[in-house]
């Protein structure tokens, strides 16, 4: 009980079964500065990154939240990556079973099982972000427990919301150094996307680049993948 209710004072909560898309759905409501969050069992028509399909059926958690940030998105690098540490953090902090593939899924057991995608509406000098977490909770029951979306956002929420508080000031990541625990490719060599060749994966930085090295000389990377053989 307690815990709902910080989460209420945090932010204004639209709750529903179904919903075309909890993303939009935030996207679409009227300019205020209260942090926003929707969260539903269902999507009709969820989407990630690149416009792709986000398949939505009941059982799995998905939730958008929208914050507003005094500056131009811009200077929002880094944000999903800090946003990804915090969701990991949360539901995993000895890194046993939940691992990041840069720049924003969530992996377990080698299995992709979440990811965000962080959008931006301009406004003035400013900028809403909207943040869509999307977890496959089928693929987490047996590490996560019977946890139902309600007790999983309660559990998220409070940790999302400092995250986002502290960049309304320090618009970069400041424990970036723990990526590397979670790093499913860390000091790895891998092949980045439009690059056709293999880096060794060696972290990320404050803004949430992508550090990759070859033959000792140190690249840093904000508009690739790791390719997955
Ligand atoms: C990705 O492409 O990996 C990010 C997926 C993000 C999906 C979530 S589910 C909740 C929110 N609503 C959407 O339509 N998308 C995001």
């Amino acid at each position: 009980m307690a815990k709902l209710l910080q989460l209420y004072l945090m932010f204004s909560y639209f709750r529903f079964k179904e919903i075309s898309s909890t993303q939009k759905f935030l996207m679409e409501q009227s300019f205020c500065q209260t942090p926003l969050i929707c969260m539903a069992d269902s999507q009709t028509a969820g989407y990630g990154q690149q416009g792709r399909t986000w398949n939505s059926p009941v059982g799995g958690f998905y939730c958008s939240l929208r914050y507003f940030l005094p500056y131009k998105s811009s200077l929002c690098g880094g944000l999903t990556q800090d946003l990804a540490l915090t969701i990991v953090k949360t539901l995993d902090p000895e890194a046993n079973f939940l691992k990041l593939k840069w720049p924003n899924d969530l992996f377990s057991k080698g299995e992709k099982v979440g990811g965000i995608l962080v959008e931006s509406l301009p406004h003035k000098d400013n900028c809403l972000v909207i943040i869509g977490i999307g977890i496959d909770l089928f693929n987490l029951g047996e590490v996560l427990g019977l946890m139902t979306n309600d007790n999983l956002l309660n559990l998220l929420a409070p940790n999302l919301f400092n995250c986002l508080k502290n960049w309304e000031i320090q618009p970069y990541i400041k424990d970036f150094l723990s990526w590397e625990k979670y790093d499913l490719f860390f000091n790895q060599t891998v092949e980045l996307q439009n690059y056709g060749d293999n880096f060794l994966i060696s972290g990320i930085d404050q803004k949430g680049r992508l550090i990759a090295k070859k033959e000792e000389k140190i690249n840093f990377f904000s508009n690739t993948r790791i390719v997955i053989q």
